[in-house]
């Protein structure tokens, strides 16, 4: 069972995300249990301020540490990266985290509690970074206003390699970066629409030679519009 824990001030936000789809599902079959909680009933003040003006000036506001640090301490019990038990993640969602990637996930996978916490404003104060987070993770060299949307594509990501989370168990490991390519083109019918026809050897039934030109046609697809993936 993966406890998913996300910290937001917009705990709103992902309300209907929970109830459908690879979420619903692993919630459903009791693979995951998933919570979004307002960073604010981590305040202590009257207003439930969570940000403040940046020290050394400039614009925007910064996310406080203390509310964070409050609420990792009451969702993990640790104060500090170094008191997080193994098993457990911290993981700040940020453009300044590293790349995530299948293998990022395929870890994140395999733990037993995933703590999200959503970035907001300009920033969040750099000790949650150094400090607190196990990792700082970014989605996309691309800048959201939030780290909500960051946290929905990980909770994606991460949940559908679950056992048992996707219908077919093969389906997670068969495809897209796992073996570093993009998946293979595929197809339905009808066999031929707006004189555009579906390639002859996928209705051959040869299995071997239908594998081979999926191999080939996935690496053409991988140098066609992801040459960075070859290179590695
Ligand atoms: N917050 C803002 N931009 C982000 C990104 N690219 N990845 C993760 N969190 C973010």
């Amino acid at each position: 069972m993966l406890r998913i824990d996300i910290v937001t001030i917009f705990p709103d936000y992902f309300r209907e995300t929970f109830d459908f789809g690879i979420i619903r599902r692993a919630r459903a079959a009791g693979l995951i249990e998933i919570k979004a909680h307002d960073l604010r009933s981590w305040t202590s003040d009257t207003h439930h301020v969570v940000d403040d003006r940046p020290f050394g000036g400039g614009d925007g506001m910064v996310l406080k540490p203390e509310p964070i640090f409050a609420a990792v301490e009451s969702l993990t019990g640790a104060r500090r990266r170094e008191d997080i038990s193994d098993g457990r993640r911290v993981v700040l969602l940020s453009p300044q985290g590293k790349q995530l990637t299948q293998a990022v996930a395929e870890r994140f996978a395999k733990s037993e509690q995933l703590v999200l916490i959503c970035g907001r404003y300009e920033g969040v104060d750099e000790r949650v970074s150094e400090a607190l987070v196990t990792d700082e993770i970014s989605i996309g060299d691309y800048v959201l206003s939030g780290g909500e949307p960051a946290a929905l594509v990980v909770v994606d990501t991460v949940v559908r390699l679950i056992p048992g989370a996707l219908g077919s168990e093969t389906s997670a490991t068969t495809e897209s970066f796992s073996d570093g390519l993009l998946d293979y083109p595929h197809y339905t019918r009808p066999p031929e629409i707006a004189g555009l026809k579906v390639p002859e050897i996928l209705l051959s039934g040869h299995h071997a030679e239908i594998a081979r030109w999926r191999k080939q046609a996935a690496e053409e697809k991988t140098k066609r519009n992801r040459p960075d993936l070859l290179r590695k």
